[in-house]
């Protein structure tokens, strides 16, 4: 347990809503009903060493023996999983997005990439990337799918764990049940960068959520400072890059809001005054096979006005 973590941003035994409260019991009673199991196996192997015979009998061996099979093999581990599951199905049938008895639960379509989040609102039409931001205390249905490879979508203080598959779309509901952040992460392998797979997860109140959407659904004016940024942008960034009223790219992040993410790179570089220059000039070499290419062909100083530019998309 003291190797495995029992605290810090992504602990599943630290739950904060009710279908991480779900996987913390199953974690618990999965541990205490094992813990009964390895005490028994043991008591009973103690037994065996202290009651051994003085001579080797080979009839008396077979027929202890096979009791002993039949017994220790097949009816003991047969009743511990009929209990585990008696234990955890009803359990794990609270955890499925059956419907509800009121109005239906918000819908977030989150999508992994190699290796980034693309996540969108589809009632508001309000995307971002790397980052997930939900109401405190309301069911969320997150319709999680991939665009390349299995990805793993797992906020463990929020949820379980669920499996990003190409071609399929799964539902996962949580409820977050205090504001706050929360830290996600890739769970499963998905090519060189996978650790470099962070999701940002935060809780807000209704009204700041509600303000948070809104904000991001007004297209800002581009400064006249930056207008030279933006030409420069939009026939190369913004092939593949979205920003609301600048460009309609759809393959890398959409960077409307990223000025206002806690992290460039899903979680590789922490958003601070420079980071963004840094991430431009050299992202190949803090994030290896990156999809985004070397910018060869954009000078230093325009690389650096970009940055600036996209420093200050702070919807
Ligand atoms: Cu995506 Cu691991």
């Amino acid at each position: 347990m003291l190797l495995a973590g029992c605290g810090g941003p992504q602990s599943t035994l630290a739950p904060d809503g009710p279908a991480a409260q779900v996987a913390a019991r199953l974690w618990w009673g999965m541990f205490v009903w094992f813990g009964l199991v390895l005490l028994l196996v043991a008591s009973l192997w103690l037994v065996a060493w202290r009651r051994r015979p003085r001579r080797y009998d080979a009839e008396q061996a077979r027929q202890v023996g096979l009791r002993w099979i039949l017994a220790g093999g097949v009816l003991l581990p047969g009743l511990s999983i009929l209990v585990l599951l008696a234990f955890g199905i009803p359990l794990g049938l609270r955890m499925l997005p059956l419907p509800l008895g009121g109005p239906p639960p918000l819908r977030i379509e989150v999508t992994g990439h190699q290796w980034w989040w693309e996540v969108r609102y589809p009632e508001t039409g309000v995307v971002t990337a790397n980052q997930l931001i939900l109401p405190v205390g309301q069911p969320v249905d997150l319709e999680l799918a991939s665009a390349d490879v299995i990805h793993a979508f797992w906020v463990p203080r929020l949820g379980g764990k669920l499996d990003m598959l190409p071609g399929r779309r799964l539902t996962m509901r949580l409820r977050a049940d205090r504001a706050g952040p929360y830290r996600g992460q890739c769970a499963e392998f998905c090519g060189s960068q996978h650790a470099h797979m962070v999701l940002a997860v935060e809780a807000l109140e209704m009204a700041d959520f509600n303000a948070w959407q809104a904000a991001r659904r007004v297209e800002p004016p581009v400064a006249r400072e930056h207008a030279a940024a933006v030409r420069a942008f939009r026939p190369y960034c913004g092939e593949c890059h979205r920003v609301a009223g600048i460009s309609d790219g759809r393959r890398a992040p959409d960077l409307s809001d990223v000025g206002a993410r806690p992290s460039l790179g899903a979680g590789t570089l922490a958003m601070e005054p420079g980071a963004m220059r840094l991430w431009l000039h050299e992202h190949q070499r803090l994030k290896p096979y990156n999809g985004m290419p070397r910018h060869d062909r954009l000078s230093e100083d325009t690389l650096d006005d970009i940055a600036a530019w996209l420093e200050t998309l702070v919807p």
